[in-house]
């Protein structure tokens, strides 16, 4: 028995049933990014590895655990990209797109992260982000997260999720933070797991991430940053809390939301839904002001975001199920001489109804078979050409779903242009209601 090849692990193939709720959002986000300004960069799939090291931060679990890196044949080390902010900064140094300029950029596609793959997480996924460059303060910030909130709204899933947000402070008032938390944690080092107490000198604000249960009480009653925070830093956030409040967009401020990502500073979010279970972030980002530079631009003040679409794909399959429709028209025919001459007519109506979907059965030229076929498809509507309507310049139009029967329509085979009877029909498939 020959063994078959599976897809890798945490690869999944998007299948047919999947692929609709895909196009609809992909639709929808272009159309949002479009209506905002954000113009759209396609990158490449591979990177230099130090690129995400610098970024997204050498002692985040991304970096140190989870990047796909190898050597290429020339011996460069190379990283499949595990999100597209890294990237997008990479572009615009290398093209000059962010020198002193405003800039409002999106980009959609696979990432990869070697995580442990379960229901929501995947090695391979797909990130949908909007970032946004040369502005600072509150205002790009809001407009960022209410065109998220908007993509929601018009996907029916705005009641299903709220906003998770936090200020962490500016890289001085981080600074002073984590040499407190620091303090603190080393006051309970004995209370701490493996992983916090690698973070305590790798990264302490990430211990405020630890999920591990026993650590919840201790890092609730951590030193909290909005009270390292300046006045000012204090009244930006305030200030953009309250345009949200104006605009009634949920959410709740999370003093430990700090992310898994190195480059953050001030304004962090998230949005996130129960309806998914553990994996119920669906949207994340933030302002990360010193990244261009560390990246070698000129200091360039930044916000932007990612969206995982596989959850909201899951999001919608759970709360939105589709039903799904077959063809409008599937065309039967007979014989060969019908099935050619069937060819060319289905040609002609798909330029005059490019809105139709149309199934010209190939196979069988059994009638019956025919029809099996076109009920477990569930089509809409049948045309059928045999030889004796070939021969006396008819097609019969049938209706499949309601028992409305069928019509012969008379049909100029040298002229379809002119065989106004058909046209009228499957006019009525479009627009059922015109003549009601
Ligand atoms: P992130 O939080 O790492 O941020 O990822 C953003 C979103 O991608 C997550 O909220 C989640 O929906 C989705 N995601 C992440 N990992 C997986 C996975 N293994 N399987 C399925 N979905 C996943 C970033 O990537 C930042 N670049 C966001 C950003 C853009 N910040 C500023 N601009």
């Amino acid at each position: 028995m020959t063994n078959h090849i599976q897809s890798v692990r945490g690869m999944r193939d998007i299948l047919m049933d999947e692929s609709p709720y895909w196009i609809d959002i992909e639709n929808k986000l272009k159309e949002i990014a479009y209506s905002y300004g954000y113009q759209q960069v396609r990158l490449p799939l591979l990177e230099s590895t130090d690129l995400f090291k610098r970024s997204i931060g050498e002692s985040t679990d991304i970096v140190e655990k989870e990047m796909y890196t190898f050597e290429d044949r020339n011996g460069d080390r190379l990283t499949m990209r595990p999100e597209g902010t890294a990237s997008c900064i990479r572009a615009g140094i290398q093209h000059g797109f962010l020198y002193n300029q405003i800039q409002r950029v999106w980009y959609q596609g696979p990432m990869f992260r070697h995580e442990r793959p379960q229901k929501g997480r995947y090695r391979q996924f797909e990130q949908f982000g909007m970032e946004a460059f040369g502005m600072q303060g509150i205002h790009i910030e809001a407009e960022l997260l209410i065109a998220s909130w908007r993509l929601w709204q018009q996907l029916g899933l705005s009641e299903f999720l709220v906003l998770s947000i936090n200020d962490i402070g500016n890289l001085k008032e981080r600074q002073h933070y984590k040499e407190v938390l620091v303090q603190y944690f080393e006051k309970h080092i004995d209370a701490l797991d493996e992983d916090s107490k690698r973070r305590l000198v790798s990264n302490p604000l990430r211990i405020l991430d630890s999920k591990v249960p026993d650590m919840q009480k201790l890092i609730e009653q951590s030193p909290k940053i909005q009270d390292y925070l300046a006045k000012e830093t204090q009244d930006n956030f305030q200030q953009l809390l309250a345009i949200l409040d104006q605009l009634k967009i949920p959410y709740r401020v999370k003093p430990t939301l700090v992310r898994g990502l190195d480059y953050y500073n001030n304004l962090v979010f998230e949005w996130e839904t129960e309806v998914l279970g553990a994996q119920g972030t669906v949207c994340a980002g933030g302002r990360y002001d010193g990244l261009v530079e560390w990246l070698g631009g000129n200091a360039t003040p930044a916000v932007g975001f990612a969206i995982g679409l596989d959850r909201v794909v899951m999001l919608l399959q759970t709360l939105q199920p589709k039903h799904f429709t077959g063809p409008d028209l599937m065309v039967m025919t007979l014989d060969d001489v019908a099935r050619q001459k069937a060819l060319e007519i289905t040609e002609f109506i798909r330029s005059r109804f490019p809105k139709l979907n149309i199934w010209l059965n190939c196979g069988t030229k059994d009638l019956k078979k025919q029809l099996k076929i076109a009920d477990r498809m569930k089509a809409s509507y049948a045309l059928i050409l045999g030889p004796e309507e070939y021969k006396n310049n008819n097609i019969i139009f049938k209706s499949l779903q309601n028992n409305s029967g069928q019509r012969l329509c008379h049909i100029t085979f040298d002229n379809i242009a002119q065989s106004n009877e058909l046209f009228d029909q499957l006019e009525n498939i479009i627009n059922p209601n015109k003549g009601v």
